[in-house]
């Protein structure tokens, strides 16, 4: 069966665990996997803004021993010059997996459907699971540990990246606190879904509007832009109403002795996050960047070990 990293509940807490002991051995040796050997290709579709993403899935391709193809999203039209599943049926035969950055989330999962090859998300309106492979791999690097360790995010919390945290969170045992305000608070479902995969690997999940009582105690603090892409419109009541969750001195202050800052990238300095945390001791984020590839990297071979091998 052709396994998708579509959301981050598609890996098992034991699968999940798998991915990131292979990401940190590769990283620890980055030419010891040759799953793409040939090269084989593997087709990169932005409908989006891209930097890290892009730049890191090249890079981990070519490590693979692969060809990234790059595919223009505005070029292709996809849903527009032509449907989902024939882009999808187009590519699989050209590609032995296919990685797309997109807004909506069925329209992936439709890809999915109709590829014959694995699908890897890179970014939807919903869900960044990539960017959580590569930070749970920078969390366990930091702390030692995944399980037991207690994360808040702070701001837009129906978001990607909020979604994101909450389930790979919940699958690697973490205590998941989100801490937005009224009308930013992550979508029911996937809550409740968070909470059912806590239950069963020892997490939890909290969602609180208290910035202060949010990051107290926690190991790590994390934030994200408050305009993610495609709600640009919506800016000014954004900035406005997501302020006081700022990532500050103050609030990292109230975290745990070895707390850690974290932030997917790009990264608006005073706004989401002060400048003094971003550029600070406790922050990380320029490893959360690379571990970009060497995460990638590991679900790209855990994939096509899986179920794409013959493409
Ligand atoms: N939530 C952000 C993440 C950027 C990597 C966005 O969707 O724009």
């Amino acid at each position: 069966m052709t396994r998708h990293f579509l959301r981050d509940d598609d890996l098992s807490p034991a699968e999940q665990a798998e991915v990131l002991a292979l990401a940190a051995d590769l990283k620890r040796a980055p030419y010891a996997d040759r799953s793409l050997a040939g090269p084989r290709t593997v087709a990169m579709i932005f409908d989006k803004q891209t930097l890290r993403t892009q730049a890191s899935f090249a890079a981990g391709i070519a490590e693979l021993g692969g060809f990234p193809m790059q595919v223009d999203g505005r070029l292709a039209g996809i849903g527009e010059r032509e449907s989902v599943a024939d882009v999808a049926r187009v590519l699989g035969r050209q590609a032995s997996v296919v990685v797309w950055r997109t807004s909506g989330q069925e329209r992936i999962e439709q890809l999915a459907a109709h590829a014959g090859v694995p699908v890897v998300n890179a970014l939807t309106d919903d869900f960044h699971p990539c960017q959580l492979l590569a930070d749970l791999q920078t969390v366990q690097e930091h702390l030692g540990r995944l399980a037991g360790v207690t994360v808040t995010f702070l701001g837009d919390g129906c978001s990607n990246m909020g979604h994101s945290w909450l389930l790979a969170g919940a699958t690697a045992g973490m205590h998941v606190r989100i801490a937005a305000p009224g009308g930013f608070a992550p979508q029911a479902d996937v809550v409740a879904r968070a909470g059912e995969i806590a239950a069963t690997t020892g997490g939890s999940v909290t969602l609180e509007t208290d910035p202060g009582l949010a990051a107290t105690g926690s190991d790590v603090l994390v934030t994200d832009t408050w305009v993610s892409m495609g709600r640009e419109a919506e800016s000014a009541d954004r900035l406005a109403a997501l302020a006081p969750y700022r990532l500050t001195e103050e609030l990292v202050a109230l975290g745990s002795t070895e707390a850690i800052a974290m932030h997917c990238l790009p990264a608006y300095r005073d706004k989401e996050i002060a400048a003094e945390v971003i550029d600070g001791p406790r922050s990380v984020v320029w490893d959360e960047a690379e571990n970009r590839r060497h995460a990638q990297k590991a679900i790209l071979a855990w994939l096509l070990r899986e179920g794409g091998a013959a493409s």
